[in-house]
């Protein structure tokens, strides 16, 4: 990986790393900065733990993640990553036998499973609809989710960017028509922060959870969990401990809200990743970071165009609705875990492939480490398996 940025990142260097999308990678700066609050925390980890002192820690990063996400900061709790978070609250709410789930058929399998989960214990019912492909207008989407709302829909869960298809769904108009009804709006928002813009606050989602650890750069174990002010008594950590009160209401027990006290303090955790997020922002804002994501986004964009233009499938959404830096290229079939392990076996190319509602997907991510010669290895191994 030849970009001048590539020299930040602790990646491998002989490996192309195509593959952003699936755990992130944390720039050397932000990884120090982590390693130095656990030094910290092991130094004096009771004066560390204390969770006053804590409390203050979390609600200073708390603080810079909010002027990021758009939110305030009393609404945001951290979670170890988007599943966690997604746990939470899915198996907080109150469903009952014939309740239904509305999702889409573009879902993180991972959290299929959370609700299917929640729904046979609680007798729910998962509905799916098939978001119409290509996906060309907000029209389409909107009209497709809310087709499927019944009279018994009481929570709707989608991805705000989807993990087998990369693309970026428009929310905005589906969560307020989902107000309107009384359904609660639940948000797989794990490639959101840092990828695409966010402002919470106007979103109106009831839920929002994403990932520092992706987009934003962060370490491992950076999630956060957004709720609604008046939705947050909903809510209950998946580890009672400390930090809860039966009564619910604030304050809590370490004088901050019901809902930040108790997703605040589960047990003995280290906190390091979480108290790393604002290097990880101001690693972006030294580097300029807006610029270096619309390279980004012109190098992904013009890669899934030369490898259309190669195997003459259209692309799954109009530009609009495609993830700015991960682009989902349809190829023609092929066996994905085959073709995964070649392509890095053979060209060191790290790279998603995936099969998705019978479509052989390659999912392409382009971050500041990466260049042209990246994607050109990417397009070069692809033409020789396709001209096979
Ligand atoms: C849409 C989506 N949701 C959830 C996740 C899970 O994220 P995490 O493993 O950080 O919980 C992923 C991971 O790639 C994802 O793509």
């Amino acid at each position: 990986m030849a970009s001048p940025l590539a020299r930040h990142f602790l990646l491998d260097p002989r490996v192309t790393f195509l593959n952003h999308g699936s755990y992130g990678a944390c720039p050397r700066p932000v990884f120090a900065t982590y390693r130095r609050w656990q030094r910290r925390l092991e130094a004096q980890p009771v004066a560390f733990m204390d969770p006053h002192h804590l409390a203050a820690r979390f609600a200073d990063v708390r603080r810079s993640l909010a002027s990021e996400v758009g939110a305030d900061p009393d609404d945001l709790v951290w979670v170890t990553n988007a599943t966690a978070g997604l746990n939470a609250v899915a198996r907080s709410l109150d469903l009952k036998p014939g309740d239904e789930v509305l999702t889409t058929d573009h879902e993180y399998a991972a959290l299929e499973k959370t609700w299917a989960f929640v729904a046979a214990r609680t007798g729910a019912i998962v509905r799916r609809v098939e978001v119409p492909l290509p996906l060309v207008s907000e029209e389409a989407f909107t009209d497709a989710v809310l087709a499927g709302v019944t009279a018994r829909t009481r929570v709707l869960f989608l991805s705000h960017v989807t993990s087998p298809t990369a693309l970026v769904f428009p929310l905005a108009k589906v969560i307020a028509a989902a107000r309107e009804r009384g359904v609660l709006t639940v948000i797989d928002g794990a490639h959101g922060p840092g990828l695409v813009p966010l402002d919470l606050d106007a979103l109106g989602a009831d839920f929002y959870v994403g990932n520092c650890h992706k987009w934003l750069m962060a370490p491992k174990g950076a999630g956060f969990l957004h709720a609604r002010r008046d939705r947050q008594f909903l809510l209950a950590p998946a580890v009672i401990s400390h930090g809860w009160t039966e009564a619910g209401g604030s304050p809590g027990p370490f004088g901050q809200s019901a809902f930040l006290d108790a997703f605040g303090f589960q047990g003995t955790r280290d906190p390091a990743a979480w108290l790393a997020v604002p290097a990880a922002l101001r690693f972006r804002d030294d580097h300029d970071w807006a610029s270096v994501a619309k390279q980004c986004r012109n190098l992904a964009s013009e890669t899934a165009r030369v490898i259309q233009g190669i195997t003459g499938i259209p692309p799954l959404a109009a530009s609009d609705f495609c993830a700015p830096q991960m682009m989902a290229i349809p190829i023609p079939e092929r066996d994905p875990v085959a073709l995964h392990d070649w392509l890095l076996r053979v060209h060191g190319i790290e790279v998603p492939v995936i099969r998705w509602r019978g479509r052989t997907i390659v999912r392409l991510s382009v971050q500041g480490y990466n260049d042209a010669g990246d994607t050109g290895r990417l397009v070069a191994a692809l033409r020789e398996e396709l001209g096979r």
